[in-house]
């Protein structure tokens, strides 16, 4: 089943308090925490693009259902924004000390979160994944992460990922094999360019067009 990208206005709204802060404190720690150690492979997204993404995503008749998966949640700020908005939101991460961080900053938050520590390429997936080329940092070691959350890929409505440039094709590639019909990609590619596309069961002729805030 192809993708097909999806056409949605960003809007420049301003955030809710809750989210605001959530994002200053994790800011913050996230700059304590690059300070402290040497993780190359975290870097942070935009968490006000990806908010403002998700609203309009959970407002709209684009997703088939509320069930948000952050693949290499980092810091777990774009999930626990996704739950803020009513998402049922999980994520999984292969640095083990990201997962602690990212529980303890939807902990403090009040946020009914869930992290996985491990691999989002689901058993079975490496050839695809190396057939691909080879990557910096993603990797696919800790592949029992689905069963920890009890959940397959098929399951997600929404996964977002902020993917390595050398990643993006691979992180399409197992979206459209292993998403269900009808869920959505939703991917940061730094500067304030999202892209966003859907499992259809055929082309529909729509465009590839990105979006920006
Ligand atoms: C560019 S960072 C993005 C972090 C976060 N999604 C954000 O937007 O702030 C990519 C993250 O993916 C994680 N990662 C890389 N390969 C992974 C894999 N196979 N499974 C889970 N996490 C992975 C890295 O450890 C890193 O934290």
């Amino acid at each position: 089943m192809p993708l097909v990208d999806l056409d949605v206005p960003i809007l420049e709204e301003e955030l809710p308090a809750d989210a605001e802060r959530l994002i200053r404190e994790a800011d913050r720690r996230i700059a304590e925490f690059q300070n402290e150690r040497c993780l190359p492979a975290f870097v942070a997204s935009d968490f006000v693009g990806a908010y403002r993404i998700l609203r309009n995503l959970s407002e709209g008749v684009l997703i088939r259902g509320r069930r948000f998966c952050e693949w290499g949640s980092g810091f777990g700020v774009v999930t626990a924004l996704a739950a803020m908005l009513e998402f049922e939101a999980c994520g999984i991460e292969v640095e083990g000390i990201l997962v602690e961080e990212a529980r303890r900053l939807a902990d403090d938050f009040g946020l009914p979160v869930e992290f996985a520590h491990g691999s989002f390429v689901p058993p079975g997936a490496e050839e695809r994944v190396y057939a691909r080329g080879t990557y910096s940092w993603l990797t696919t070691e800790g592949d029992y992460a689905y069963d920890e959350l009890g959940l397959e890929p098929a399951d997600m409505d929404v996964i977002f990922a902020y993917p390595w440039p050398d990643e993006e094709a691979v992180v399409g590639v197992l979206f459209e094999h292993y998403a269900g019909p009808g869920a959505v990609l939703a991917t940061f590619h730094g500067g304030s360019d999202f892209r966003l596309r859907r499992k259809v069961a055929r082309r529909n002729g729509r465009g590839g067009s990105r979006n920006s805030r």
